[in-house]
Formats: structure tokens, sequence, C-alpha cells
């Protein structure tokens, strides 16, 4: 599995496996199913309320815990709580550690961010997780994470995808060497990304379907990934996307996509 290494000197898998509304009844069997495809990467989260499954399917694969790579993150009204509230990650997981923790969204109105950062370094330092990061935190919020504290996140994980690529908040991290996580990266399925023809095209030309041709687009643009499905074929599917290369032109192409089709969560909201 490729790698991207984070400015903490981790190594993250580029592709992984999200579980966003998957329901916690089927969690551990889904999760079990992504991981016999070869998916060492789990992208959960408390609010998801599917750890527990999560957790269960790891214990069950018998995979040591040091080949897994697992992110939880911390929902919005325990950002002033942040140590109880990973207590409880932790244990409805099953470990002893994660490998990256969030701060899920950056719900300016009740500005309390900063702090949950500072509680994201103790953390940190107390070996409960091996990175920091943050999600949905888009320029002013990222700003000020990055003049206010001396911790540089590992990652930013937003909502990106050909249809909103969100250009200003990709810059600012990488100039400061955050490294983005695509969500939403086949646009939640609600956008008909996979019928556009700078999709389609691509995917005949490479005996590949249109999902791959996605994700490979993020692969290829440096983006860490983890497409949710519910299904093994299409974990199969999405998980096949390193024997082929999109050419500059089909990434150019694709990249011209952007269209500001932003289908999740505002960020400047409070959820
Ligand atoms: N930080 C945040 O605020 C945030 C927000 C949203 C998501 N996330 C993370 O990002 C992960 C991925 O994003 P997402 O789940 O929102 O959306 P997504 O991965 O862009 O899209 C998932 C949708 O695409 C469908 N799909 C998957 N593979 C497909 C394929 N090969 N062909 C056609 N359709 C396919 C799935 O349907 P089936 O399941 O029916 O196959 C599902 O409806 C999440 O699971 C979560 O871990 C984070």
């Amino acid at each position: 599995m490729q790698t991207v290494t984070l400015n903490d000197g981790k190594t993250i898998p580029q592709l992984g496996f999200g579980v966003f509304k998957v329901d916690p009844a089927e969690t551990e069997r889904i999760v079990t199913e992504a991981l016999e495809v070869g998916y060492r990467h789990i992208d959960t989260a408390a609010i998801y309320r599917n750890e527990e499954g999560v957790g269960r399917a790891i214990a069950a694969s018998g995979i040591p815990r040091e080949e897994l790579y697992i992110t939880t993150k911390l929902w919005n009204d325990r950002q002033d709580d942040a140590q109880a509230a990973m207590a409880e990650s932790l244990e409805k997981l099953g470990l002893d550690y994660v490998d990256l923790y969030l701060i899920h969204w950056p719900a300016p109105s009740n500005d309390k961010y900063v702090g949950a950062w500072e509680s994201l370094i103790e953390l940190r330092s107390q070996g409960l997780t091996k990175s920091i990061g943050l999600a949905n935190f888009v320029v002013p919020y990222l700003e000020r994470i990055l003049k206010e504290t001396d911790v540089v996140p590992a990652v930013d994980q937003i909502e990106l995808h050909p249809a909103h690529q969100q250009p200003a908040t990709v810059e600012l991290a990488r100039k400061n060497g955050v490294a983005i996580e695509s969500w939403g990266p086949l646009g939640q399925a609600k956008y008909p990304l996979l019928e556009y023809p700078e999709l389609t095209g691509p995917a005949a030309a490479h005996g590949k379907t249109a999902a791959q041709v996605v994700i490979r687009w993020h692969l290829q643009n440096g983006y860490i990934v983890f497409p949710k499905t519910n299904h093994k074929a299409r974990m199969i599917e999405n998980f096949e996307v390193f024997d082929f290369e999109l050419s500059d032109s089909e990434m150019a192409a694709i990249t011209a996509l952007e269209r500001e089709g932003m289908v999740g969560g505002d960020p400047h909201a409070l959820h």
C-alpha cells in the first residue's frame, strides 16, 4: 500500500475505508469484509456511533495492531472534554491508542476549537494517539490554529472531490505541511460525478470504472482518501486503483470539473 509521510514523521496508508453512515449493526461485518479485501486504514468517528463495530472487526481479524491505521474524531459537544471523549472512543474501539485523532468540525460559534487543539496535543503526548489533526478546518480556522498554537496539524480532512476542491484551504495546508484527506471523495453519490464524460472517458480508455478514476485522481494529487461502501464488490473495485495512471491531460480535465459543488455540511455552521 502506498503511504504518505505526515509532518510528525508517521506514515499513513494513502487509501483507506470510511464508515460514515455505516449502520452500527452492520459495521462489524462490513469492516471485516474491508479488512479481507486488504484495507488497513479505517476512518470512523464518535458521532458515527459505530466505533464498537469497528473494534469488534479489528479484534476478530487477528491482524497485528501495528499493521492497522485507525482514525477517530472528537465530536463538537466534547471540545472542552477531549480527555474523557478519547477514553470513551478507545474503550469502544477496544484499543490502547488510535493512529490519528481529529477535531471533527471547528464549530466556530462555540469558539472552543483552539482549546480542543491544546487538549489533542496533550493526548498525543500521553501516547493515546500517534498523530493529531483537524477536519473541516477551512481557511480562517486552520489559520487560527497555525497562528495561536505550537503544533502544526498532521492532516486536515475536508470535503474534496472534483466538483468541490477547496483550493484555498488546500493551498494553505500544503504551504504549512498539513496533509489533505478528502472526505466524500466520490461526491457521496449525491453529485452525478460518476456520469461525467471527464470520468467515463478515461475509465473506458483504461478499462476501469468512473469510481476508480476518481479515486486515482485523489491519489495522484497526493490526497489521502477512504471511500465508503457497504458492498464487498465495490470495496474490491475501490481498492484496485494502483495498476493504472491518469495522464496529465486526463487529470487536468477532471480538475476542471470544479463548480463549488459542496454536498456535505458547511464548516462555518455549527453541527
Ligand atoms: N470529517 C468529516 O466531516 C467527514 C464527513 C463525511 C465523510 N467523512 C469520511 O469520509 C469517508 C468517505 O466519504 P463518504 O462516505 O461521505 O462518501 P463517498 O465515499 O464519497 O461516497 C459514498 C457513497 O458512494 C457509493 N459508492 C462507493 N463506492 C462506489 C463505487 N465504486 N461505485 C459507485 N458508487 C459507490 C456508496 O454507496 P454504497 O455504500 O451503497 O456502495 C455511498 O453511497 C466517510 O465514510 C467518512 O469516513 C468525514
